[in-house]
């Protein structure tokens, strides 16, 4: 009953985490913030903005929304150096032939990302032309958990929440998309979520959900 499906890009589609984590650690370095890996992972599925705000719990300091944005766009300055780095090998062959398959049995595909770097990250895996649509960091104004993001994919894709499946690695994203009316498949760190409906071990297993088997 699934008409289309919206997958989250970072952590779903690609990996994306250890350059998050490398970028992170060297604005928290230069700023004298305690910053590591159990904090990084308290940041997917979360805006750059609100991810600098958890970084800086750790700081002593106290800092202005200006100096806060220019932390923001260094931090993806560095981000940027390390994306450069990815290439279509960082497609996985299972996400590649799933995606495929979905498409080829007439399933609508988009991509729903917090993330202000979405298209880049698509066009250096060469997906960049692949979805029928993409909603990314740049055209919502509320992030995940809100379910903005979504809600505006499924417009683009024409297809009502409760006739979209979304697909999510972070909590965040499990309850914006049940916020959306959207039901959820959890994988990675979302796997074990009781509010998503299904539980990916392996990304195909999304072919079954789609053919009802
Ligand atoms: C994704 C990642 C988050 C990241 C967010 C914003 O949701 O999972 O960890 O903070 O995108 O990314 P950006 O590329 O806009 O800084
Ligand atoms: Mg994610």
């Amino acid at each position: 009953h699934y008409q289309g499906i919206i997958f989250d890009l970072d952590g779903v589609i690609c990996h994306t985490d250890a350059y998050h984590y490398l970028a992170w650690k060297k604005l928290a370095d230069r700023l004298g913030v305690y910053f590591d890996k159990q904090i990084n992972n308290r940041l997917r599925g979360i805006s750059r903005m609100e991810s600098l705000d958890i970084i800086l719990e750790n700081s002593k300091n106290v800092y202005t929304d200006a100096e806060k944005h220019e932390f923001a766009e260094e931090k993806n300055e560095y981000y940027r150096q390390l994306l450069v780095q990815m290439s279509p090998a960082d497609l996985s062959a299972d996400v590649k032939n799933t995606l495929d398959i979905l498409r080829k049995i007439g399933c609508k595909l988009a991509i729903g990302s917090s993330s202000k770097n979405a298209r880049y990250i698509l066009e250096r895996i060469g997906l960049g032309h692949y979805f029928d649509a993409v909603v990314d960091g740049n055209e919502i104004q509320h992030s995940k958990p809100d379910p903005e993001v979504f809600l505006l994919a499924a417009q683009r894709l024409g297809i009502v929440s409760s006739s979209c499946l979304v697909v999510e690695d972070a909590a965040a994203g499990i309850e914006a998309a049940v916020r959306g009316g959207f039901d959820a498949a959890g994988l990675g760190d979302a796997r074990v979520s009781p509010f998503a409906k299904y539980h990916l071990i392996q990304f195909d297993e999304l072919i079954d959900i789609i053919t009802g088997n």
